[in-house]
């Protein structure tokens, strides 16, 4: 078996190529030891991204990386996405702020590709502050990011009523879709850098409202919207933003020069990308790592571990297509254990079979040399698992991930059934202490996507999450 190595130190990125080179396993060994896994204390600049419909537990592996990362980047979407932090005894939603905050010697930044909710972000810096976390002085905020404003969440909720129940997005009605569509208007776009300028935002504003009042009477019947209301409250949301605000590009530049240890964190995920995902029934932005230079103004280069997160299953929440989908007491049953419902809207998931189809394609667009495998303790309830190794279409095996979601709604899951392992697995703590059968899960995981599993979590709690010994 050809295997790939992976060595990481803090500043490989500077020094050579991403993939080093192949070696050769002896034939018998135990199998989840093919691949020789990086050292997840020791990475270089990293980007950890969802390889399926969002919601995989980027959070889990976020939180165990942080501790060893300077500055923790969101660079795309806002405030729909959603991870569960613990701060002493009480669980907080988080939406827009990083989760790397909770360390006390990181900084946060948002990038310029991120959706920036001002009402979400100080709700939540005020319920971190009244937790004890100072979070205000460690963030900064790009002057390139666009300003989500009321409008945005209006306009959300009434395209998505308008349109026939086919058509339907689902989305959070975070005003996401709406904001980035101004963003390539650019008339109707407020950067954050206009938004901290008063003048430059109330005439922006205006002009803006004037416009959206006559589209959204045409449209949608709409009652007009008051720009001075949203002003009013708007600009006090500025004039708190204003001391967080600078060209976030350049100081990541500066900052990797000065050797600091930079984390990427990806919102939703790879399939949910505006370009690269299930179009029609995605976000507005570019959440699978190809967004990460766009998104951040951080060269690809730069970063050397690109870490992929999925779940051992498969969870959608919202519209389209999902190939594996359980509607049964099977998909209920890891709905059920895996706790399957939204962060952010409550939604129950759909849930089925892990896609390695659809997963594999997210891997390699994104050139991912590492995979973080959480909810595997979700599998341990069935007798047998099935693992969709490919699609068929009227009987022909797809090559690839099809562009078109009227061909992923009509293909075939090809399934692999896999015997599950019946075994508790919430109480392991290492690697070692994983059964054999679930370790021959994760073969199977690494041999369909190509890629060493360096850590895998077996709960949701940080001590749950088992890094492979490097
Ligand atoms: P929007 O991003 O709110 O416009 O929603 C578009 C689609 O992406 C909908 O199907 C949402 O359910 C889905 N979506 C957006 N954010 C997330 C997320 O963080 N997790 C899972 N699905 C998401």
């Amino acid at each position: 078996m050809w295997c790939t190595v992976l060595r990481f130190g803090p500043r490989l990125w500077t020094a050579g190529p991403r993939v080093a080179p192949r070696f050769r396993v002896c034939a018998g060994q135990d199998p989840c030891a093919g691949w020789v896994a990086m050292d997840i204390q020791q990475l270089a600049n990293t980007l950890v991204v969802g390889l399926q419909w969002g919601d995989e537990g980027k959070g889990q592996i976020i939180d165990r990386l942080s501790d060893q990362f300077d500055m923790i980047v969101r660079y795309s979407g806002g405030a729909n996405a959603g991870h569960s932090v613990i701060v002493g005894t009480t669980k907080l939603g988080l939406h827009l702020v990083p989760s790397g905050i909770l360390r006390e010697h990181v900084a946060c930044v948002i990038g310029n590709g991120v959706a920036l909710d001002p009402e979400v972000l100080f709700e939540e810096l005020d319920l971190l502050a009244g937790l004890g976390v100072k979070a205000e002085d460690r963030l900064r905020v790009s002057d390139r990011a666009h300003v989500v404003m009321p409008y945005h969440k209006l306009e959300d909720k009434l395209s998505e009523a308008a349109l026939s129940e086919d058509s339907k997005i689902g989305t959070t009605a975070r005003g996401i879709g709406p904001l980035y569509m101004d963003k390539a208007s650019r008339s109707n776009a407020i950067r954050v850098h206009h938004f901290v300028r008063p003048d430059v935002f109330r005439r922006r504003l205006d002009e803006i409202v004037e416009r959206k009042n006559r589209v959204f009477g045409a449209l949608y019947d709409a009652e007009p919207i008051d720009a001075d209301a949203i002003y009013e409250a708007y600009s006090a949301h500025a004039d708190r933003l204003r001391p967080m605000v600078c060209d976030t590009a350049h100081l990541l530049h500066r900052s990797m020069a000065d050797g600091k240890r930079v984390l990427f964190e990806g919102a939703q995920g790879s399939l949910l990308d505006l370009d690269h995902g299930t179009f029609p029934f995605v976000t507005s932005s570019n959440s699978s790592a190809c967004g990460v230079s766009v998104g951040s103004g951080v060269p690809a280069r730069a970063i050397t571990t690109f870490l992929g997160v999925a779940k051992a299953y498969t969870s959608r929440v919202g519209a389209g297509p999902m190939p594996t989908e359980l509607k049964n007491g099977v998909g209920d049953a890891i709905r059920e254990v895996g706790r399957e419902y939204g962060t952010t809207t409550g939604r129950p998931r759909r849930c089925g079979w892990f896609d390695g189809m659809a997963t594999a394609y997210s891997a390699r667009l994104g050139g991912m040399n590492a995979i973080g495998l959480i909810g595997l303790n979700v599998l341990s309830q069935f007798d047998e698992i099935n693992v969709c190794v490919g699609y068929e279409v009227d009987g022909q095996r797809l090559e690839c991930f099809p562009s078109d979601v009227d061909v992923l709604e009509r293909v075939r899951p090809v399934l692999e059934p896999i015997p599950g392992w019946k075994e508790d697995l919430g109480g392991c703590r290492e690697w070692a202490d994983l059964s054999a059968g679930a370790r021959a899960y994760l073969v199977k995981i690494e041999s369909i996507l190509d890629c060493p599993v360096v850590a895998v979590a077996v709960g949701p709690e940080r001590s749950q999450l088992l890094p492979r010994p490097s």
